[in-house]
């Protein structure tokens, strides 16, 4: 039996930065709204033509490859994880594969949207753990911004969406006391359409619908998102999550040293905070400068966290995650 450990960790945000001011100035909201409600003080907006979903993530790649100090042709396989591909298919799994320049490794795409690094990294542990595989690349990416509805219609939305990516690498570790200890996976499609984006789709909005119809007020092809039904949710899912990996593993909140959580909203990250009853240095927040980068998120804050000296070897690291679908999920990793 092996385990599988974080080897490697890498991010990529976009130069462009767009404060709640500048948000103000295209639809009706404020500053004040955007940082009482949710934390956020400026998010990062690709600049067209410059960064996409697989870019970003190959970017952050790099340097977790260079950082896990393996070579690119070390990896056995990639695992990504996004809700806003650069194609409708192929997904970006494949396009890293072309772009890094690696050998024929599989390429698996998860659609998990704000829990999707969680599912990518807990199906690659799974793939160590078995001796399938020795080193996976596992990628969060997300652009957002070219897909919102920039008016009043979609402030809810989109004030809070910003894009980036994160990346780890994940390596067998032959200490089974060491590294990935568990990972929870969760689902509930019943409300599937509280947050979601319709179309375009092969379901109910068909890609065809666009062409025939260039329906601008059609709102099922912008993210819709019922705000307090989904935080009343995220609030139980994130306890219970955490609960159920820490009891997997006999260990206390007491015993985190680090609580990395999908950056949703800092209200929820704080509520979940007081509810285990952790302490500042106990949990890693940074949504107040790239808002929520659902799949990025994650592996993005990680990162910042690891290179500020705040996650050290034979830590406690929880990680977890709720979002659309609903999916929820947590990892616990002895660091
Ligand atoms: O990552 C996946 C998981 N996502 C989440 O967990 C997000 C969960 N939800 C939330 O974070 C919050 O529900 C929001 C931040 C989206 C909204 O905060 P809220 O406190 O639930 O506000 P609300 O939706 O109840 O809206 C309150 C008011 C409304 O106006 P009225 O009806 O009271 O006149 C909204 O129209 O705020 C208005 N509003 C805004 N005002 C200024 C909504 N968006 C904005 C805005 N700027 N951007």
């Amino acid at each position: 039996m092996y385990n599988s450990k974080i080897t490697g960790l890498g991010y990529y945000v976009p130069d462009n930065v767009v404060t709640n001011n500048d948000l103000s100035k295209v639809m009706d909201t404020n500053d004040e709204w955007i940082r009482e409600r949710t934390g956020i003080e400026e998010r990062r907006h690709i600049i067209k033509g410059e960064d996409t979903t697989t870019s970003m993530g190959v970017k952050a790649a790099k340097i977790a490859i260079e950082r896990a100090g393996i070579d690119k042709n070390d990896i056995d396989f990639i695992v990504f994880a996004t809700l806003s591909p650069d194609y409708y298919f192929p997904g970006p799994g494949v396009l890293v594969q072309r772009d890094l320049g690696i050998g024929t490794v599989g390429a698996l795409d998860v659609r998990n949207q704000c829990s999707g690094f969680v599912y990518g990294i807990s199906v690659a542990d799974q793939y160590i753990k078995s001796g399938m595989y020795k080193n996976i690349l596992v990628i969060g990416s997300e652009v957002h911004s070219t897909g919102l509805d920039m008016t009043t219609r979609g402030r809810n939305v989109s004030v809070i969406f910003g894009d980036g990516a994160g990346a780890a690498i994940l390596s067998r570790e032959e200490d089974t006391s060491k590294g990935i200890l568990s990972t929870h996976l969760h689902s509930e499609g019943q409300h599937a359409e509280e947050l979601a984006l319709i179309a375009p789709g092969m379901g109910k909005r068909w890609v065809t619908d666009i062409i025939d119809e260039k329906d601008s007020n059609d709102e099922s092809y912008f993210p819709y998102m019922n705000g307090q039904f989904v935080f009343k949710n995220a609030v139980v899912r994130f306890s219970e999550v955490i609960k159920e990996g820490l009891a997997k593993n006999n260990l206390e909140a007491t015993d985190i040293n680090m609580l990395v959580p999908h950056q949703a909203n800092l209200r929820i990250a704080q509520f979940i905070q007081k509810k285990f009853g952790l302490e500042d240095k106990q949990v890693y927040n940074n949504i107040m400068k790239y808002g929520n980068t659902t799949a990025a998120s994650i592996p993005i804050a990680l990162t910042e966290a690891w290179e500020q000296g705040k996650v050290k070897e034979g830590d406690l690291v929880v990680l977890a995650a709720f979002g659309s679908g609903f999916t929820w999920g947590s990892a616990i990793i002895k660091w």
